[in-house]
């Protein structure tokens, strides 16, 4: 299997399971929310080629556009709209050079901390494409009760859409996966990674990622494109189950 190949070069995966059902059309999701694909200014696409070939497998598998979020993390990468524009502008070019119908905004992955609850308390200007904020947590230790719950109050409060990044990804609420419940009820979209659909995190990400889709809590996929490794388990993810029921019972907004 040439995807998982790219996985055991890069991340020390595990085996995927078995396919189950025929390779789902992907354009039912129409866009992607969550990837790397800005050019220098992360851990993501290193250059513009990377870039491109990245989207060219997003139109190949017939996505009809997607936002594109940098990370954002005090110290590590602090990026803000003045830095990322730039970068964004010459890929927006290029894309549009090659497939103008592939729509792309620039939106961002913000990390939760002390600082980017500030921003949001303080009214700042956040990269946030049709009202939807992408944050993630890390993935050694919870963030702070308070910390979470101010944030998603201020987030909520200036009619702003939470919108958590790959939660299967976080391991201490792996025994916990309630929360998740209580979150989407709270009116949080949870977000999920095709790559840990098909278990290239480990079987305990995929599980994870499985039983929340399963309990009906995940509002989107997302490819987390940091290169071509996560576009070729995006495409293997169209047999999964899960990915099928995704199709049915995911958000599924327009892109600004
Ligand atoms: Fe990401």
């Amino acid at each position: 299997m040439g995807w998982l190949s790219r996985w055991f070069r890069q991340d020390g995966a595990t085996s995927p399971r078995p396919v189950e059902l025929a390779p789902l059309d992907l354009s039912a999701f129409h866009f992607d929310f969550h990837s790397h694909l800005v050019p220098g200014v992360d851990d993501g696409a290193p250059d513009l080629d990377a870039a491109m070939e990245m989207i060219d497998g997003l139109v190949g598998l017939g996505y009809l556009g997607a936002v594109t979020t940098p990370h954002i993390m005090a110290g590590t990468y602090p990026n803000d709209r003045n830095t990322l524009e730039p970068a964004f502008a010459k890929l927006r070019e290029a894309v549009f050079n090659k497939h103008p119908q592939f729509q792309l905004a620039l939106g961002a992955e913000y990390f939760l901390d002390a600082s980017l609850l500030e921003k949001v308390a303080n009214g700042e200007d956040l990269l946030a494409p049709g009202g939807r904020l992408l944050f993630e947590l890390a993935f050694g230790a919870p963030p702070e009760d308070g910390l979470l719950r101010e944030f998603l109050f201020e987030v909520q409060v200036r009619g702003l859409q939470p919108v958590m990044a790959h939660i299967e990804r976080y391991p201490y609420w792996h025994g916990e996966l309630h929360r998740f419940g209580d979150f989407a009820e709270q009116g949080v979209w949870l977000q999920v990674n095709a790559a840990s659909i098909v278990g290239a995190y480990g079987p305990e990400v995929q599980q994870a990622a499985e039983t929340s889709i399963e309990r009906g809590w995940v509002s989107l996929l997302g490819t987390d494109a940091h290169g071509m490794r996560h576009i070729d388990a995006l495409a293997a993810s169209r047999t999964h189950a899960m990915v099928h029921q995704l199709a049915k019972s995911a958000q599924n907004p327009t892109l600004f």
